[in-house]
């Protein structure tokens, strides 16, 4: 470091630029404090190198700024990959103003001289490894101190939220504290002691107790986020003086409760955002919401709200996004006038009682990217003006009483950018659209028509959907062959055709579908989906399996249906699945040694069909396998006493008279007791559920629990 081994040469250099050097040099003092800061560091990121090549004066150092005495008023390091601690040498900086060291990897407490400092007025250590308490005010410390900023965000800061400190910080005005671990209650002297508060996140930490009402005190305050806690308890009344809020957030508290009185929310007339969701409020939305004229975003999904949508909602013309999702509102959505809402982009009133047809309206909110109508009463036909709904790329009408399929997807298919379909449970008993000028649909990824009971064969118009990666036909009444077309849809890697009456061998092309081909455990989603921010859950039983962004489900489900025939020896080139069913078909012959090369296996189902022949050996090595199935079949001889087909239980093999193994009422005559190996293995099961896009549609901060696109899928 320059300071302490400095060559010769350098040094010179040093004392030529120094005393070159106009009159504002940093002083000797400021320098070997800089030096100090920089010395505590375990790692400076290169920074001493530069500092060094920049040569004497302190003041021309990268990321520090001098006034016109030569004395640091600010330090700019952030994202400079500082590891350590903070060396409280900076608070010898006297006339230090502003700190910014954000987005590095500093390790240990922040200074109480850096928060009490008499100078500081931003401090900005957030995005770091900062952990401990955050200090306590010091009994020494009586006079107000300048701070205004203090941002501490994403750290790992713990321990109870210091109540006292906030005494003397009479200047604050924004303070970010999200992303921590703190716990204890909410300060109710902040805005009392802080009177020009305008920002205050205390969001993603474990705070507990009221929302005290003191807050209303903060008649300055713009923004107040507090979500993903563990607050309780109504929103006091106070909170509605606050008439400056643009910016009111609570949600995923799961506490909160209480009703929203309509008398006082008019009071912020100037909120652009209202997010409760994820909390247990009750009541109707008020009417007097459609005097928040500036009002961009409604969040209100998972609560306990009941009652009709006001029709007074449409006065609030900037709304851009609507959740609602997962209540208790009925009535008739028609009521609302969704023409004059020209800015909205998401609509999501999942999980509700609403009832009645669509309302014409909606399909002349032309900016529409995301409409969500799943499980509520809607019945009617989806109307063809969908179609003028160019930027809609994801739609899910699931579980309600649509009707007429055929001009449902006539109409969809001019929606160019759609890329999510999910239509199923409706249009019960209609014939599946054969028509071949159904066509369009070039974006689509993800196509769920389930649990219809459509009838005829699987369509060809299917086979131009050369985009699609996710295909759920199941529980229909299809009839007719596979297509051996299937293998065209070279990015489908998910088909779940389970639960119909499918008939004859199945293609030689479907064991050669390109993404099941794939030896990758899992499929990394190419950025254009990442950015769709998709999700996949597992639904078993009550259980939920997160898949977020990476392990999508590489499932081939051909359950329950009438197919025929031997398995293809090619079912082992399908090496990317995790999950293969067969079961309840009427599949006969051996079952093929090559399963065991599907070495990704984590659900294996054979049962229900006419199989015969011995297990093969190769099984047992499919370690992840933790489901498995080949009861009910005719197969014969030892179930392998070792690996991990030794570990199920006789519900796996039963309905095999010929069959025998130590799990099994019938013994093999010759054969020792298995040794058991468990290897434990993520579940991935049929009953998939996609929680699709909510980044891009649905919306801000929103946990991933709270965003089941429909839960009762399959
Ligand atoms: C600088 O700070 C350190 C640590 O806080 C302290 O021990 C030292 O006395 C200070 N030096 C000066 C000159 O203020
Ligand atoms: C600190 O630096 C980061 C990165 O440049 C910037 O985003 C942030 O706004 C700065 N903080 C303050 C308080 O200005
Ligand atoms: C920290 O918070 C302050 C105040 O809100 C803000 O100006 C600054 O940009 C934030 N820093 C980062 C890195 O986002
Ligand atoms: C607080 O900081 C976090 C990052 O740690 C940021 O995401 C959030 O937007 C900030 N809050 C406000 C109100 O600016
Ligand atoms: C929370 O902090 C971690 C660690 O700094 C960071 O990776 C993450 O993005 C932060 N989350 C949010 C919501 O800002
Ligand atoms: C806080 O606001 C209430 C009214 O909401 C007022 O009665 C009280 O005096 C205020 N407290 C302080 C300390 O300003
Ligand atoms: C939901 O709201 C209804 C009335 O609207 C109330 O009777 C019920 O207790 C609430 N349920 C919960 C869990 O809060
Ligand atoms: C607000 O909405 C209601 C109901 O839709 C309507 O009668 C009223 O005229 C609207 N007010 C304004 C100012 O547009
Ligand atoms: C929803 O509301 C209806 C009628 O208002 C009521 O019968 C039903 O119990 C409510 N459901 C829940 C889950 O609160
Ligand atoms: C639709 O969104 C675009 C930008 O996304 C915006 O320029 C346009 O004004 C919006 N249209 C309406 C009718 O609001
Ligand atoms: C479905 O809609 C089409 C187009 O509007 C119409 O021709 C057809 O008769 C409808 N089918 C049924 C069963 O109502
Ligand atoms: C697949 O399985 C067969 C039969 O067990 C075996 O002969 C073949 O070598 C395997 N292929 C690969 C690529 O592992």
């Amino acid at each position: 470091m320059c300071s302490f081994t400095v060559p010769p040469a350098v040094l010179q250099l040093f004392l030529l630029l120094f005393l070159a050097s106009p009159a504002t040099a940093c002083t000797e003092q400021e320098k070997r404090n800089l030096l100090q800061f920089l010395a505590g560091l375990s790692s400076d990121g290169g920074l001493a190198t530069s500092w060094c090549n920049n040569g004497a004066d302190c003041c021309e150092w990268e990321g520090i700024s001098c006034n016109g005495d030569g004395a640091v008023t600010g330090v700019s390091l952030e994202s400079k990959g500082l590891e350590g601690p903070i060396s409280p040498f900076l608070t010898n900086l006297t006339s230090l103003l502003h700190i910014n060291l954000s987005h590095n990897s500093l390790s240990g407490g922040l200074p109480a001289e850096l928060m009490f400092s008499r100078s500081i007025i931003v401090l900005d250590v957030s995005f770091s490894r900062l952990n401990g308490p955050l200090p306590e005010l010091p009994s020494l410390v009586t006079t107000d101190r300048p701070l205004q900023v203090l941002n501490i965000s994403s750290n790992q800061f713990g321990s109870e939220f210091p109540s006292a400190t906030w005494k003397v910080m009479k200047n604050l005005i924004a303070l970010n504290t999200s992303n921590n671990s703190f716990s204890g209650h909410i300060p109710s002297s902040l805005c009392v002691s802080s009177p020009s508060l305008a920002l205050l996140d205390l969001s993603y930490n474990q705070l507990s107790g009221d929302i005290p009402n003191t807050l209303g005190n903060c008649s300055k305050l713009k923004v107040l986020k507090a979500g993903n806690n563990h607050l309780s308890g109504i929103l006091p009344v106070e909170i509605f003086h606050a008439t400056s809020l643009e910016y009111l957030s609570f949600p995923n508290n799961g506490g909160l409760q209480g009703e929203l009185d309509g008398a006082h929310i008019v009071k912020l007339s100037s909120l652009l955002i209202l997010d409760l969701g994820g909390n247990s409020f009750s009541g109707a939305i008020p009417e007097s919401i459609g005097q928040l004229r500036r009002l961009e975003e409604l969040h209100l999904g998972s609560n306990n709200m009941s009652g009709e949508l006001p029709s007074t909602m449409s006065n609030c013309t900037n709304l851009k996004t609507i959740d609602l999702k997962i209540n208790n509102l009925t009535g008739d959505l028609g009521k609302v006038n969704f023409a004059t809402l020209q800015n909205l982009k998401s609509l999501d009133l999942m999980e509700n009682n609403l009832g009645g047809i669509v309302p014409e309206s909606i399909y002349s909110c032309s900016n529409l990217t995301a409409l969500r109508l799943s499980a509520n009463h809607f019945h009617g036909e989806i109307s063809s003006r969908i179609g003028n709904l160019k930027h809609l790329s994801f739609l899910s009408i699931s579980r309600n009483s649509f009707t007429n399929i055929t001009k449902a997807l006539h109409a969809l298919k001019s929606c160019r950018n759609i890329s999510t379909l999910l239509i199923g449970r409706n249009f019960m008993n209609e014939a599946m659209p054969q028509d071949e000028s159904i066509d369009g649909f070039q974006n689509l990824q993800f196509l769920a028509m389930h649990q219809c009971s459509l009838t005829g064969r699987i369509p060809t118009w299917l086979s131009k959907l050369t985009r699609l990666k996710v295909l759920v036909l199941s529980k229909n009444q299809l009839t007719g062959p596979m297509p051996s077309w299937i293998n065209s849809l070279n990015n489908l890697f998910h088909l779940d055709v389970s639960n119909n009456s499918l008939s004859g061998k199945i293609p030689v092309t479907l064991m050669e579908m390109a993404m099941l081909k794939l030896d990758k455990p899992a499929i990394y989603l190419d950025p254009s989906l990442v950015d769709l921010d998709l999700l996949i859950y597992a639904v078993d039983a009550s259980k939920l399996q997160y898949r977020i962004n990476s392990d999508w489900c590489k499932v081939l489900n051909l359950g329950n249906n009438k197919f025929t025939g031997v398995i293809p020896q090619e079912i082992g080139q399908l090496k990317a699945l995790l999950y293969l069913n067969l079961s309840s078909n009427n599949f006969y012959g051996e079952i093929p040694q090559s399963i065991g090369n599907l070495t990704n296996l984590q659900r294996l189902d054979l049962s229900n069909n006419h199989l015969t022949g011995e297990i093969p050996a190769a099984l047992e090595i499919l370690h992840f396998l933790s489901e498995f199935n080949i009861s009910n079949n005719d197969l014969e001889g030892p179930i392998p006493t070792t690996g991990q087909l030794s570990t199920f239980q006789a519900s796996s093999f039963n309905g095999n008279p010929k069959l025998c193994g130590p799990m099994l009422i019938n013994h093999c005559s010759s054969v020792e007791a298995a040794p058991i190996s468990i290897v434990s293995a993520k579940k991935c099961s049929s009953k998939v559920i996609f929680v699709t896009a909510f980044g891009v549609f649905f919306g801000v901060g929103v946990l991933y629990d709270q965003l089941v696109l429909f839960r009762y899928f399959g």
